[in-house]
């Protein structure tokens, strides 16, 4: 009988160990390149008796934080076989983990249990940093498990591929994994970089995570749906730096969801426009769309660029907007702020300094009013009422070469 402290592994199954050179290395680059309060997690589709997952746990997930979760179905434990390999799983993951247990073993098949985790990464939002993607040998489940699994790979993480260089099928069939991995592949350009392509394909997930759906288990807002957030700011070329920067922190700051950033254009040159694109950085595309709105030639705005905020609620195909003036440096996430209940209003916005007192200039006399450099709008709400703000916005016009809103 073996010690408590010895694997128990058939020592003509092992899958694995000629795989040691490769991940090494890697599993290295990976764990110093994450935050120092970030500890690991991983995820294995198909662990048999352990003999990658306890590698895992030696080497990658070793902080008491980190996990490894483990999916495997043991023939649904049905078959004296299927228990024997679940008991010898969790010998192997007792020993590697040396007493403090940091694995999950979820005895199922990997849809099932990849939709599971998927519905928890819904609150967590955390993502795996590994992902080892090591079960059905079919193409068409190995491309459903890869898929499932990506939507919860963080940005960074190593995703792995087994068997790709499999001898036993031709590589062409069904029932080579190379075949969905390859399709994989093509689906998902431009999210990866490549790091191996041998027996094994290793990418590094280059794109943020995507979950793409809710369960009514859990809480939903708009963003979470993947509607996204709707971002405006009405630009010219004096504020286009100013934009840049607003733009860029507004990304920054609210990591998770779609964002789209209207940029309202009040006389902005194509290359300022293209310098607005890339203060996104790799998130344009991606997570970021940016779309800009030009004002009808007979726009006020482009007399006084003030006004744009009037004329853009005719022209944004959206029904609610977070407006950003140029010059706002956005310092914490914006999905709070989009989320609020506006109550059946308008608008909601930040009393201005000095209110209820007013400012002299804004209207012949002194009157209560709002800062307008972050406004969330009702869009909807605002058109019904489209005739009241034509008449703000002529009447504001008139006097635009005088006055500002703030
Ligand atoms: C090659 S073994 C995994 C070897 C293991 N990663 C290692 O390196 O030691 C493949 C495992 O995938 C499991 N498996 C196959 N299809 C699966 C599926 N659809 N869902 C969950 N597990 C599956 C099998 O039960 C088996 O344990």
């Amino acid at each position: 009988m073996p010690e408590i402290d010895e694997y128990q592994f058939t020592s003509s199954q092992d899958w694995f160990s000629h795989n040691v050179a490769v991940w090494g290395p890697l599993l290295t680059q990976l764990k110093t390149s994450l935050p120092s309060d970030r500890a690991p997690r991983a995820l294995e589709i198909g662990s048999w008796e352990g003999r990658s997952a306890t590698y895992l746990l030696r080497t990658l997930c070793t902080a008491p934080s980190s996990l490894l979760v483990c999916v495997d179905h043991f023939d649904l434990m049905r078959t004296e076989a299927g228990k024997q390999r679940r008991a010898r799983l969790e010998h192997n993951l007792t020993v590697a983990s040396g007493g403090v247990p940091r694995y999950r073993v979820m005895e199922d098949f990997s849809v099932p249990a990849l939709m599971r985790l998927l519905e928890e990464e819904i609150e967590y939002s955390g993502g795996f940093d590994f992902v080892y993607v090591d079960g059905s040998h079919e193409a068409d489940d190995t491309f459903l498990d890869a898929e499932l699994a990506w939507r919860i790979t963080a940005q960074g993480g190593l995703f792995v591929f087994d068997d790709y260089g499999w001898e036993t099928e031709d590589p062409a069939s069904i029932h080579h994994p190379k075949r969905g991995i390859d399709g994989f592949l093509a689906l998902h350009d431009g999210q990866y970089e490549t790091v191996y392509r041998g027996y094994q394909v290793i990418l590094r997930r280059t794109a943020a995570p995507r979950i793409g759906f809710l369960s009514k288990s859990v809480s939903s807002t708009a963003n979470e749906l993947g509607y996204g957030m709707s971002v405006v700011l009405c630009v010219n070329e004096a504020y286009a730096i100013g934009a840049a920067v607003a733009i860029r922190s507004a990304v920054e700051c609210t990591p998770n969801g779609r964002i789209t950033v209207y940029v309202v254009d009040c006389g902005l040159a194509d290359a300022s426009y293209e310098r607005l694109q890339q203060a996104c950085g790799s998130q344009m595309g991606e997570r970021v769309t940016m779309v800009r709105t030009s004002l009808p030639s007979h726009s006020r705005a482009l007399e006084d660029p003030t006004w744009a905020k009037i004329d853009m609620f005719a022209l944004l195909p959206v029904e609610r907007v977070l407006y950003l003036d140029a010059d706002v440096l956005v310092r914490k996430n914006l999905s709070e702020l989009w989320s609020t209940d506006l109550q059946g209003r308008a608008l909601g916005a930040a009393r201005n300094i000095g209110h209820p007192l007013g400012h002299v200039g804004v209207w012949d006399e002194k009157r209560p009013y709002f800062n307008a450099g972050v406004m969330l709008l009702d869009l909807a709400r605002i058109r019904q009422r489209s005739t009241t703000w034509s008449h703000y916005s002529a009447s504001a016009s008139r006097r635009s070469s005088r006055t500002r809103t703030r």
